[in-house]
């Protein structure tokens, strides 16, 4: 198994590199791609952890030998907001960058499962699609937009609002990743209630979550380190389906067939192909029902962007 991992010297890449170093199966192996010329050197200080995880690091322009033979690639090259800043101000750098790189992927190793974490993901993952088309590789089972940390955020914030377990606590977000495109399924979660209030002011801190890190950072960032952990849930999970495990189910940005959008986040069973099956994500609150379709306009914009920026 090897996991490459674009952008590797950032916030997000360096702590998901340190991560999977620890969590990856023995005889994987770990490749480092980013165009900062301290990136060996990321590969070189990981290299001394003490696991049979196989690391290597590129810099430079080309991130092709990071990419050769990779079963999976998780993209965070790009930059990240400032304080006043949305997502979708990310993507006149960002929408560049994540096409290039994919230009790269398609040429040297188009079936890899493709993660992408850069913003914004609602647009970004259309990219990635569109350039696939493009390069006459494209499988929609393979290509997910990373929105593991709206799970682990809402996760964490219900916890910690009725004092559960966090463990225990399991609920699918589905739609896309920014704003009101981001939506907690709180109706779904078992053995919890919430009242009218507690649905509202919740879904929205979930919604805000991202913002509510880069305020707190103050211009240096955004979040790296809960991203690192969400991104290391979810390539495991890749890597997990990818190896044969059964019944690995996560929430995932897609290309499902939804009846939604193009694009839509919701749970998906992976399996040695990536995507087995795109799951129903159930029954769902009048609230969320308002609020899944208030969201669609927006989703579908931010997909179009994308679609016609390859075009
Ligand atoms: P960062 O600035 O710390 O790191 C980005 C890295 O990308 C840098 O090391 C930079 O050198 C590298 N890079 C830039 N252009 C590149 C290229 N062409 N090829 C290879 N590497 C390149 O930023 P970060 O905090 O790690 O965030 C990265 C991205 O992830 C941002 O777009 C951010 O908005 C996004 N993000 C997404 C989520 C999510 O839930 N999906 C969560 C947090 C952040
Ligand atoms: C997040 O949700 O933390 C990321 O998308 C980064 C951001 O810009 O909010």
């Amino acid at each position: 198994m090897k996991v490459a991992v674009l952008g590797a010297a950032g916030g997000i890449g360096q702590a998901l590199a340190l991560l999977l170093k620890t969590q990856l199966p023995a005889g994987s192996k770990l490749s480092l791609y980013d165009i900062a010329p301290v990136t060996p050197g990321v590969a070189v200080d990981l290299s001394h952890i003490p696991t049979a995880v196989e690391i290597k690091g590129f810099a430079g322009e080309d991130p092709t030998p990071a990419l050769v033979g990779a079963d999976v690639v998780l993209i965070s090259a790009g930059v990240a907001r400032k304080p006043g800043m949305d997502r979708s101000d990310l993507f006149n750098i960002n929408a560049g960058i994540v096409r290039n790189l994919i230009e790269k992927v398609a040429a040297t190793c188009p079936t890899a499962l493709v993660g992408i974490i850069t913003n914004p993901v609602n647009t970004t993952v259309a990219i990635a699609a569109e350039v696939m088309k493009k390069a006459g590789v494209y499988d929609k089972n393979r290509l997910f937009g990373i929105t593991t940390l709206d799970v682990i955020r809402s996760e964490t914030f219900i916890a910690e609002l009725k004092g559960l377990n966090v463990a225990d606590v399991k609920v699918n977000v589905i739609g896309g990743h920014s704003g009101v495109t981001i939506l907690p399924l709180l109706s779904q979660v078992e053995g919890v209630t919430f009242t009218d209030e507690e649905v509202a002011s919740l879904t929205t801190r979930i919604q805000n979550a991202g913002t509510e890190v880069v305020e707190a950072k103050a211009g240096g960032g955004s979040a790296t380190l809960s991203m690192g952990q969400a991104a290391c849930r979810f390539g495991m999970s890749l890597v997990r389906g990818l190896q044969g495990e059964a019944n690995i189910v996560e929430c995932a940005y897609v290309d499902g067939g939804s009846e939604h959008a193009e694009f839509f986040a919701q749970p998906v069973l992976l399996g040695k192909n990536g995507i087995e099956k795109v799951l129903p994500y159930g029954e769902v609150s009048a609230f969320e029902a308002n609020a899944r379709d208030s969201m669609l306009d927006t989703l579908k914009g931010d997909i179009k962007l994308g679609v016609d920026f390859v075009k």
